[in-house]
């Protein structure tokens, strides 16, 4: 071997060595993916071949994520005939959880431990139907009406008869003589002058006029990663889409304010009816006033939370001293539904109530004390409460969301509340049912059948 070859011989063994060090440094990185705060704003793909890689993945995540409701849910019809939403659709009935070798009776004699332990729990954090990609989702019943809001990537999860109205009824405060303004109609900006000309005053058709106006938003935009195909679908949402007619569908998306992913809670769309006498906004933030959600809700949380993500998607920045408040006004009009049976206190009058609401109201103020965060006659406390579900659940990774604390949520007010499926921040309540079972655990009731059926029926008049 001459000094040339050992020279070349020695120079291949170092480039060996460090293609092996680089490999092994790639391989580490790509293991221990460091998690950002910030999303990725400067792409180096193009749509087409975002949209490829979403759609390589899509059917293994809704399998998964199919998987998952089938092994946790009853999802096959079941409805009442016995009550009705305001616009008509049947209530669906419930327990839909499906509890895995123990009966409910036996679940309550279980102490928190014991049910953590063997994993029994029925009523975990639900993760949203992809939850390492999130965004807004919307049901299909919405999608037929407005068909650009059509995501390419991914489908709705839940099943309909457990969604509210497709088009759920509008009572204003200022106009109770007129009942339900919305009358099967979807509010949308090629409606809304003619229904409510003459209903409205100026301003406030102003403010409905912006909040059936698009604007762009995480998937519903112009650039290379958007989620949508339609051309309509590029200039955004609207704030009706999924708050529609002033109630919800039950879209559903990602809270903005936590990181990483996994940790993020699945949000289904509260009702904005009644946010006139609620003084806490956000399942989780309580930001302060229906004008401070109004703007930060397209400022930042259409976004992820992400204020550089804004920027560059095409962030709308309200006027707060005329559009926000405009918007705020047309919202505080938005009235609950009517409630025939409850007097000028919220509480059942006992000529127009059954045996079993005014059982059920009995047991709501006195036993079972739900009236100590409920209390009449809206129904809720406007705070907000850590209920502490995590005494019932291990903390692990199940389909990319971390099983983990809810923290403090608000209290939802109840007036109205069976025209509101599914139930609680992230919809892991599908019934009315499922929240009294919850809710029995929670706080360790230990409430017979029979009472809790009254819990419903009494629910049900609100
Ligand atoms: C995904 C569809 C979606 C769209 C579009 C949307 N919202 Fe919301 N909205 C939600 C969800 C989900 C929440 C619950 C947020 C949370 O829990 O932090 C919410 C909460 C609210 C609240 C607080 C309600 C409460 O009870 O605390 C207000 C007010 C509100 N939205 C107004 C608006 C306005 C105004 C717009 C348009 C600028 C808008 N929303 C657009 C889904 C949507
Ligand atoms: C310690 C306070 C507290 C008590 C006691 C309490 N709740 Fe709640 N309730 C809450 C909070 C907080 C939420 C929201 C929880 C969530 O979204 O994760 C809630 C949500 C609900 C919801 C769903 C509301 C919606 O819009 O999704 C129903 C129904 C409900 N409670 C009924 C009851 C009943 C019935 C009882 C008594 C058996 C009860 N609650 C006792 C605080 C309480």
């Amino acid at each position: 071997m001459n000094a040339q070859t050992k020279r070349t011989l020695a120079l291949i063994g170092i480039v060996g060595l460090l293609a092996t060090a680089t490999i092994t440094i790639v391989v580490h990185a790509q293991q221990e993916k460091v998690s950002s705060s910030y999303g990725p704003t400067n792409q180096d793909m193009t749509f087409e071949q975002i949209k490829a890689a979403r759609l390589a993945v899509k059917a293994q995540r809704a399998k998964e994520h199919m998987d998952l409701l089938n092994s946790r849910y009853a999802l096959a019809r079941k409805t009442t005939s016995e009550v009705a939403m305001s616009g008509g659709k049947p209530v669906p009935v419930g327990p839909t959880a499906k509890l895995s070798g123990v009966t409910w009776a036996q679940l309550d004699k279980m102490a928190p431990d014991q049910i953590k332990e063997k994993g029994l729990f029925p009523y975990k954090p639900l993760p949203f139907a992809d939850h390492a990609e999130g965004g807004m989702l919307f049901p299909a019943m919405t999608l037929k009406l407005l068909p650009r809001l059509t995501r390419f990537d991914l489908d709705f999860d839940l099943p309909e008869h457990v969604l509210p109205d497709p088009a759920p009824a509008i009572y204003l405060t200022t106009r109770p003589d007129l009942g339900d303004v919305a009358k099967g109609r979807i509010i949308t900006i090629n409606n809304y002058y003619e229904i409510f000309n003459g209903i409205l005053n100026p301003k406030q058709l102003e403010g409905l006029r912006l909040l059936v106006t698009q604007f762009p938003q995480q998937q519903f935009n112009a650039t290379e990663d958007r989620r949508t195909d339609r051309p309509d679908g590029v200039l955004g949402v609207t704030c009706l889409d999924c708050h529609v007619n002033g109630h919800t569908n039950g879209a559903n998306h990602l809270v903005g304010d936590i990181r990483p992913q996994e940790f993020r809670h699945r949000i289904e769309t509260p009702t904005l009816r009644g946010v006139n006498i609620q003084r806490l906004f956000g399942s989780q933030r309580a930001l302060k006033t229906v004008e401070d959600f109004t703007e930060f809700e397209q400022r930042a949380a259409y976004f992820d939370g992400d204020i550089s993500m804004a920027i560059k998607k095409g962030v709308n920045v309200l006027d707060r001293g005329s559009q926000v408040h405009f918007m705020a006004e047309f919202l505080a009009i938005l009235d609950f539904p009517p409630a025939p049976k409850l007097d000028i206190y919220g509480a059942l009058e006992s000529a127009k109530a059954t045996p079993a609401e005014l059982r059920g109201e009995a047991i709501f103020n006195g036993r079972a004390r739900c009236a100590s965060c409920h209390p009449a006659p809206y129904y809720t406390d406007n705070s907000l409460h850590d209920l502490k579900a995590e005494r019932f659940y291990k903390q692990e990774l199940v389909n990319g969301m971390m099983m983990a604390h809810d923290g403090l949520i608000k209290t939802f007010p109840l007036r109205g509340i069976k025209d509101s499926p599914p139930y609680l921040h992230d919809g892991r309540c599908f019934t009315l049912e499922d929240t009294v079972e919850y809710f029995n655990l929670v706080q360790q009731l230990h409430l017979t059948a029979q009472e809790k059926m009254d819990l419903v029926a009494f629910l049900r008049s609100l």
